[in-house]
């Protein structure tokens, strides 16, 4: 167990380059399977939930080497089709497992994911999905088991525009005998992502990025070369750090197109964008309150609802946060009134009343994107910080302390006592 110690009123200043997304890199990983052969992956992070799916291909018989930031995972020995239940606990995007191995091998089985610190995160719209284009999927003894004689593609219209079940059903009908069409299908950019990778491999789907994606079963995969893209909630972790500190960063690799959203508001609470070629300048201003609401893509994501809540809490009058997608993802809010903010939470909304300065406390990170925006409350709080349970921030963020500190931040990483 590890903690961060962080000295706060640093300012920020000078250039970071962001790496790839983790979210798209999960369902990528996955999607390696529906191919015999050695897949290449490019920028990929240091995460502990990429280890996890690594962990989980190379027991289904993958072999899988890492060189710098590029995985080479060999689909060639497959052999499994179930997934261990203690690997399913430790991450709930095993789940994108599901839509890969049936559509390879029409048969697979796994424990049920359960809840999680976030609310309890249901896959009834990934079963359904999968019925839709011929599986038939049984829950028992708290597994799913889901097989196919015959993948035939189906229409599924999905009740709520979920990512992790768009991406599933993508993967699960590309090799069915015919055509699957999705509707209110999520349309974040790591589905397009998803859908080159998948198109690269020779697959026909066409659609992703909108709410209708169109998907023409094919007989074969192959394996192929990929450099996924770059991860949007790690570039707004960045543009809110260098907000809150009053610095002024150069954020490289970062795709403004979509973190709109994110700009938009940003520049509502103040702070000074400048889009370049794939980068991005932020400047720091005088902060003032807003009001968001968490919504899918294009709206404003869930993910940096805690980093915006940090920013906050210490910008001028009152600010109003509706969090829409998750339930119970104000766990933070708890420890920001440790340092000092004054927070209210009634049901799915905050009311935060914005205060001149956070003041330093040990808190704890309670998951990813919590744990990353009480790192941000350190770094503007007046004194010293402790973070514990850096663990959950390891799990999304890449040794987010060396790279704070390349922008002058004063933060480091110590064993828990
Ligand atoms: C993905 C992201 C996560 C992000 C989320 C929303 C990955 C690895 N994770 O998670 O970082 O916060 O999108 O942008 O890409 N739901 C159901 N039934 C289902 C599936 C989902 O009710 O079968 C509900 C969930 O409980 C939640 C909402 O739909 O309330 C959104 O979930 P979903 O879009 O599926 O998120 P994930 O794919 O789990």
């Amino acid at each position: 167990m590890e903690k961060f110690i962080v000295r706060g009123e640093v300012r920020l200043n000078g250039n970071i380059r962001v790496s790839g997304a983790k979210n798209a890199i999960l369902p990528i990983m996955a999607a390696t399977l529906l191919c015999s052969g050695i897949s290449v992956i490019h920028d990929i992070p240091y995460l502990r939930d990429i280890k996890v799916m690594q962990d989980i291909l190379s027991l289904l018989g993958a072999k899988i080497t890492r060189e710098n930031n590029t995985l080479i995972i060999d689909t060639t020995n497959i052999q499994e089709v179930e997934i261990p239940e203690h690997l399913m606990r430790e991450m709930r995007a095993s789940v994108f497992l599901m839509g890969p191995l049936l559509g390879k091998f029409r048969k697979v089985r796994l424990s049920y994911p359960g809840g999680c610190a976030i609310g309890p995160r249901p896959i009834d719209l990934h079963i359904k999905a999968l019925e839709k284009i011929g599986a038939q999927v049984e829950e028992k003894f708290g597994f799913i088991e889901a097989r196919a004689d015959c993948l035939t593609g189906g229409e599924i219209n999905f009740d709520y525009p979920s990512v992790g079940a768009t991406e599933n059903a993508m993967m699960a009908s590309v090799l069915a005998s015919g055509s699957t069409i999705i509707r209110n299908a999520a349309r974040e950019p790591e589905i397009s992502d998803l859908q080159t990778f998948l198109n690269k491999m020779g697959a026909q789907i066409v659609g992703a990025g909108t709410d209708t994606i169109i998907i023409n079963g094919i007989k074969k995969l192959i394996p192929v070369e990929h450099t996924v893209m770059s991860d949007r909630i790690q570039a707004g972790t960045f543009l809110v750090a260098a907000a809150m500190t009053h610095g002024d960063l150069i954020i490289e690799n970062i795709l403004s197109e979509h973190l709109f959203s994110v700009i938009d508001k940003l520049k509502d609470i103040g702070a000074q964008i400048n889009i370049g070629r794939n980068c991005l300048r932020i400047k720091a201003g005088d902060l003032r309150g807003v009001d968001l609401k968490t919504l899918p893509y294009p709206g404003f994501p869930t993910d940096l609802q805690a980093p915006l809540l940090s920013l906050l809490t210490i910008a001028t009058g009152t600010s109003i946060i509706t969090e829409t997608i998750f339930e119970n993802r104000f766990k933070h809010v708890n420890e920001l009134i440790r340092m000092g903010a004054k927070i209210k939470v009634e049901g799915r909304t905050a009311i935060i009343r914005g205060v001149p300065k956070l003041t330093g406390a040990i808190v704890a990170a309670t998951d990813l994107r919590a744990g990353g925006a009480l790192v941000l409350a350190a770094l503007a709080a007046e004194g010293i910080s402790e973070i514990e349970n850096v663990y959950h921030i390891d799990r999304g963020y890449e040794r987010l302390e060396e790279k704070l500190q390349s922008l002058g931040a004063n933060i480091s990483r110590h064993k828990m006592d």
